[in-house]
C-alpha cells in the first residue's frame, strides 16, 4: 500500500505535494516520488527511502509547475529502490504514472507491451500501465481519461492509479478499484489523494470516488465517469477533523500522542449511546429486533490489532447476549468453506476500512448472505461501504502505524454492540445495561490515571532494553491483550514476543523461559472462576525457571512472585483490557525509544495494508 497524491492549480505543485506526501508518508515509506508538468515536459525526481530523500535530492532545484503527482510507496513488486519509485514513465518521457495496489496481470502485459517495442526500467507491476496508456492514449487522439478507460478494463487486481501528459499539464487523471481516492475540491484547485489527511490544509470539501470509477482534475473543476464513459454526479462531503489532530501536538511521535489521546477517543466513542431510558443507542446498525432475534451467529473478521479486538468481542457479545460468536482472521476466512448464511452477523473490524484482507473476506461472506457490520475509524472507507451497516469508532485520525487509540474504541464499539443485542434479546434489562455502560464511561478517567502515572514503567522498560525475547501472558480477556503487547512489541521494538494464554504455558511455551527472560503476566481480576489465583500459579512457574515476572495488576490485588507490579484501577473483569493494554502499549513504545527504532514508521510496515 502507499500513499498517492495529485495536484491541479494556481501554486508551484511541489509545495502541496510534498505537504501531501509529509501526511501520506505512514501508508508506506520506501521510497517517495514526484512528477510535475511543465509546459512541454515531465519533471521526475524519486528516490529510494523516506521522503526527506527525496526532499534533500529536490533541494531548491524543482522547476515552477502547476501540477503534479506524488508517490510514497511500500514496496511489493521490485525491490525498495530508486529505479523502482514512482512516478513510472512512458518511453517518451511525457507520461507518468503512480499506483497503489497490485496489478496482478502484469507480467502478460509486460510481455505483450515488450513485444510491442516498449523499453521496460524497473522491475514493478506499475511500469506496465504507463507504457499501456501511452499507447492508448494516442489511440484515443490525446484523451488520458478515455484511455484511462480502456487500460482499466484490461487490468485484474486492486489498485489507485494517477496519471499526468506534459501535452495537457493541467489535466490528472485517476481511477480506483479496491483501493482509496478523494477527491479535494479547492478554489481554483482541486487534488487527488488516498486519503484526506494529504490536502486538509487546502480544503475541507471533498468527493469520495466509487469503484472503477475515472476522474479528471483541472484547476477549474473535476468529471468522474464509470469506464464506459458516463457521467456521474459527484457526491460531496465535509471533512469534520482539523489538519491539528494529523500533527504531532508537541509529542515526539504520534504513537505517544495517540496512547494519550485514549481518555478522549474512548469518552467520544460512548457519546450519546445511552438513552434516557436506559437503551443503548444503535440506529446505525439498521437492525430490527426481529433480525437481532433471527441472529444464530456472529462472526467477527479481522486483521491484527483490530482481530484482537475481535477476540474481546467474543467474551463480551458470548456472555451478554448469549450468542455463538466466531471470530477469524480475515486473511484465513475465504480459503476453507466458512459456514454463514443469512442468519449470520459478520463484524468486520478495521481502523483504515482498507485492509484488503478484511475487505475480501467481507465480500465473500456478503456472497453467502450475511448480513455485515463494519467497525471502522476511517469515515467512508471501502469496508464501511460495502457493509450494510457501520459502527464508526471516533478515535479521531491515527497516523502511527501502531494501532492503539482505535484498538481501545474497536473493544468499546464491540461492548456497545454486545449491550445492545443483549437487551434486545432480552438477556440484560435497562437497568443492567445502565450500570455497565455507567462502568463504561468511568474507564477514561481510569485510563488518564495509568498515563499520569507511567514514568516508573517507561524506567522499568529500558532496564529490559538487551533481552532477546519477551512472553506475555494472559486469561480470558487477558489473553487477547497478552497477544496485543507481544504485537505491538515486535512491530515496535523488533524483539521476538508472544502472547499465550496462562493456562497453555505448561504444554509447551515454558520450554522458552530461560534465566532472566522477561514476562509480562495480566493478573485477571474480578472472575467468579478464580483466574486470578491460577495466573498466580504460572506465575510462580516461569519465576521457579529463572523468568523476571511483571504483573499488571489492579489496585489492592495480592501479587506474590512478582519482581515489579505496575497497578492499575479496578473495574468490571470484562472492561480490563481497556486499562491493561494500555502499559503494554507504553512498554512497547518506550521499548522502540531505548532501541533507537522510528515509533511511527517500523521496518517493513505500512499502515494500512490494501493488499492480500
Ligand atoms: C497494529 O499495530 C497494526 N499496525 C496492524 O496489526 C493493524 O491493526 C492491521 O493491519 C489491521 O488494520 P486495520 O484495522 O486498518 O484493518
Amino acid at each position: 500500500m502507499c500513499g498517492i497524491v495529485g495536484y491541479s492549480g494556481p501554486q508551484s505543485a511541489v509545495t502541496p505535494l510534498i505537504e501531501g506526501l509529509r501526511h501520506l508518508e505512514y501508508r508506506g515509506y520506501d521510497s517517495a516520488g514526484i512528477a510535475l508538468a511543465t509546459p512541454s515536459k515531465l519533471f521526475i525526481e524519486k528516490r529510494a527511502g523516506k521522503l526527506i530523500n527525496l526532499e534533500l535530492a529536490l533541494g531548491n532545484s524543482a522547476p515552477i509547475a502547476h501540477s503534479g503527482i506524488g508517490h510514497t510507496r511500500w514496496a511489493t513488486h521490485g525491490g525498495p529502490t530508486d529505479r523502482n519509485a514512482h512516478p513510472h514513465v512512458d518511453n517518451e518521457g511525457k507520461l507518468a504514472v503512480i499506483h497503489n495496489g497490485i496489478i496482478e496481470n502484469y507480467t502478460q502485459l509486460r510481455e505483450e507491451l515488450e513485444s510491442r517495442g516498449h523499453i521496460f526500467e524497473s522491475e514493478t507491476d506499475t511500469e506496465s500501465v504507463s507504457h499501456l496508456l501511452s499507447d492508448l492514449r494516442k489511440a484515443h487522439g490525446g484523451d488520458l481519461a478515455a484511455a484511462m478507460r480502456e487500460a482499466v478494463k484490461s487490468l485484474r487486481g486492486s489498485f489507485t492509479l494517477l496519471a499526468i501528459h506534459a501535452d495537457a499539464p493541467e489535466v490528472i487523471v485517476g481511477v480506483r478499484r479496491n483501493s482509496p481516492l478523494v477527491v479535494g475540491l479547492g478554489n481554483g484547485e482541486n487534488f487527488l489523494a488516498s486519503d484526506v489527511a494529504a490536502f486538509i490544509d487546502y480544503t475541507k470539501r471533498a468527493v469520495e470516488l466509487g469503484q472503477d470509477q475515472v476522474v479528471t482534475i483541472t484547476p477549474e473543476g473535476i468529471s468522474i465517469t464509470d469506464l464506459d464513459g458516463n457521467a456521474v454526479t459527484p457526491r460531496e462531503y465535509e471533512i469534520t477533523w482539523d489538519s491539528s489532530a494529523a500533527q504531532k501536538g508537541g509529542f515526539k511521535h504520534f504513537m505517544l500522542k495517540e496512547i494519550f489521546e485514549q481518555p478522549k477517543a474512548v469518552a467520544d466513542t460512548l457519546l450519546g449511546r445511552l438513552s434516557a431510558e436506559n437503551k443503548i443507542q444503535m440506529d446505525e446498525l439498521n437492525l430490527t429486533t426481529e433480525d437481532i432475534r433471527a441472529i444464530k451467529k456472529i462472526v467477527v473478521l479481522a486483521c491484527g490489532t483490530a482481530f484482537h479486538a475481535g477476540m474481546i468481542a467474543k467474551y463480551a457479545i458470548e456472555k451478554w447476549a448469549g450468542i455463538d460468536v466466531e471470530v477469524e482472521l480475515a486473511s484465513e476466512f475465504r480459503y476453507r468453506d466458512p459456514l454463514v448464511d443469512r442468519n449470520t452477523l459478520v463484524i468486520a473490524i478495521s481502523q483504515s476500512g482498507e485492509t484488503m484482507d478484511t475487505l475480501m473476506a467481507l465480500r465473500h461472506a456478503k456472497s453467502s448472505g450475511a448480513r455485515i457490520l463494519a467497525i471502522c475509524n476511517t469515515n467512508s472507507s471501502t469496508i464501511p461501504r460495502e457493509s450494510d451497516a457501520v459502527l464508526y469508532t471516533h478515535a479521531g485520525p491515527e497516523i502511527a502505524v501502531a494501532s492503539t487509540k482505535a484498538f481501545l474504541t474497536q473493544i468499546i464499539a464491540v461492548y456497545l454492540i454486545g449491550l445492545h443485542l443483549a437487551q434486545t434479546v432480552g438477556r440484560l434489562t435497562g437497568e443492567e445495561v445502565r450500570e455497565l455502560f455507567y462502568e463504561m464511561t468511568e474507564l477514561p478517567a481510569k485510563i488518564e490515571q495509568i498515563l499520569e502515572t507511567v514514568e516508573p514503567l517507561r524506567e522499568l522498560t529500558r532496564g529490559f532494553a538487551q533481552s532477546t525475547s519477551v512472553l506475555f501472558l494472559g486469561r480470558h480477556v487477558g489473553f487477547p491483550v497478552a497477544l496485543e503487547g507481544a504485537l505491538k512489541l515486535k512491530e515496535l521494538a523488533y524483539m521476538h514476543a508472544e502472547g499465550f494464554a496462562g493456562g497453555e504455558l505448561k504444554h509447551g511455551p515454558i520450554a522458552l523461559i530461560e534465566n532472566g527472560t522477561p514476562v509480562i503476566a495480566i493478573l485477571p481480576f474480578g472472575h467468579e472462576h478464580g483466574l486470578d489465583e491460577k495466573m498466580l500459579s504460572n506465575i510462580q512457574e516461569v519465576k521457579a525457571r529463572g523468568a523476571r515476572v511483571i504483573v499488571i495488576a489492579q489496585e489492592g490485588a495480592n501479587v506474590v512472585g512478582a519482581e515489579h507490579v505496575i497497578r492499575i484501577p479496578s473495574a468490571p473483569a470484562l472492561f480490563q483490557p481497556i486499562l491493561a493494554t494500555v502499559p503494554l502499549q507504553v512498554f512497547a513504545y518506550e521499548m522502540a525509544v531505548t532501541r533507537g527504532n522510528d515509533v511511527d514508521q517500523p521496518r517493513n510496515l505500512a499502515k494500512s495494508v490494501t493488499v492480500e
